[in-house]
């Protein structure tokens, strides 16, 4: 465990990881982990083994990176085996793509939420927090009420009240303390920021917290392993809060200095939908920050985030790796979902389908060539919006 202290990803300011923080005390902005990775270099020396060698003796789980993850060797995880998801060869729905999906519906509570919030959870029992609190599009309730559960800890999650049903009855039969608010998801965050202090709630917004984004960082590190430590030309990630794209490029920014990946980066494209798009909007204006997208509204749910605390990051990140932004109609990507269940045999929950829809938008403008490689995310189950399907099944 190489974890030396927090850093503010605005202004540099220090924090101690010993403590339970959210943001950075100086300017509000997200804190991320920092590592010494020499010593992990050192470790290698000493062993006469590289880390990187040394994962293939591993069980799957998100845990195998443990010496890249914040929680002390000596700490039991919170862990329901999340991670060591499949990555698969798109044969059919690719075209002349070399498409790859890193399917995410086969995590814990069946979304890539499992990873951020396995790490989240364990680093607060460990640091002394017993009621945790987070607002939730619906995946990241649903991971929270599940180890919050295995911990022996009380859940507290604050949804819209047009969040999809299989969210809301999966936190309570997972013991969560449900409220639904007439709002969206920053109303959400609004409410448990009025009362945590009275009620001893621990934030577990994403990104106000340091640490799902660490869980979520496995993403990259499973990606770069299972593409024999070669990354691929191009990535497509559907963007809410961004968590897993800013997690995603801080991982290759370790596995490059820890010598395991080369200096290549892949273009990474944020895919939103048309209903609810402030990344993309400020990306084609130029902005550095993302305003806040008025009405929001679309069935992809956990995409229906108006304004992200880490959109500078995101934007940033767009920018470095000469990605961009991409805005999916809600149509399509109901359509698109069925054909990607025909074609490769994966029910993919709405914000997956959005993202096989902008490779073949990215594709029609020239923006991916031919034979270039993509990885997708599936990042939940088509299972868990039926809703979304009933009335296609109407016409049938
Ligand atoms: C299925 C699904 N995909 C994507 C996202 C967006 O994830 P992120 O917040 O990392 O951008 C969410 C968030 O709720 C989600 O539930
Ligand atoms: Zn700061």
């Amino acid at each position: 465990m190489f974890v030396t202290h927090l850093e503010c990803t605005s202004c540099g300011l220090r924090h101690d990881w010993k403590r339970l923080q959210n943001l950075c005390t100086a300017c509000g902005k997200p804190l991320f982990a920092i590592y010494d990775l020499a010593a992990a270099g050192k470790l290698d020396r000493l062993k006469r083994s590289s880390l990187r060698e040394r994962l293939g003796t591993r069980g799957k789980s998100i845990w195998r990176y443990r010496e890249l993850l914040p929680l002390p060797a000596d700490i039991e995880a919170v862990s329901l085996g999340e991670g060591g998801t499949p990555l698969l060869h798109a044969k059919r729905f690719s075209g002349d793509v070399d498409l790859w999906i890193k399917d995410e519906s086969l995590n814990p509570t069946q979304s890539f939420k499992a990873r951020g919030m396995s790490v989240a959870v364990s680093m607060a029992k460990h640091l002394g927090a017993t009621k945790l609190a987070a607002p939730s599009a619906g995946n990241a309730g649903g991971a929270l009420a599940a180890y919050s559960a295995r911990a022996g800890l009380e859940a507290h999650i604050f949804m819209p009240h047009d969040t999809p049903r299989a969210n809301v009855i999966e936190c309570r039969e997972l013991g969560a303390h449900v409220s639904l608010v007439d709002g969206l998801i920053t109303d959400c965050g609004a409410e448990i920021a009025r009362r945590k202090d009275k009620e001893g709630w621990f934030d577990m917004s994403t990104l106000k917290e340091p640490y799902r984004v660490e869980g979520k960082k496995t993403l990259a590190y499973e990606l770069a392993e299972q593409l024999d430590w070669k990354l691929p030309d191009v990535i497509l990630y559907p963007t809410g809060g961004g968590t897993g794209l800013i997690g995603m490029w801080k991982a290759f920014h370790e596995m490059e200095t820890l010598g395991w990946i080369d200096k290549k980066r892949p273009r990474m494209f944020s895919v939103q939908a048309s209903g609810c798009a402030p990344i993309v909007r400020a990306f084609d204006a130029g902005e550095k920050f993302a305003t806040e997208f008025p009405n929001a509204c679309t069935v992809a749910s956990g995409l229906r985030v108006p304004k992200a605390i880490g959109d500078f990051l995101i934007l940033k990140i767009l920018l470095e790796s000469c990605g961009g932004a991409v805005a999916i109609d809600d149509e399509e990507t109901i359509r698109v979902s069925h054909e990607v269940g025909s074609m490769e045999g994966l029910f993919v929950s709405p914000e997956g389908a959005a993202c096989f829809a902008a490779l073949k938008s990215l594709y029609r403008d020239g923006k991916i060539g031919p034979g270039e490689r993509v990885v997708t995310f599936n990042t939940s189950s088509g299972i868990k919006y039926l809703h979304c399907y009933d009335g296609s099944l109407a016409n049938w």
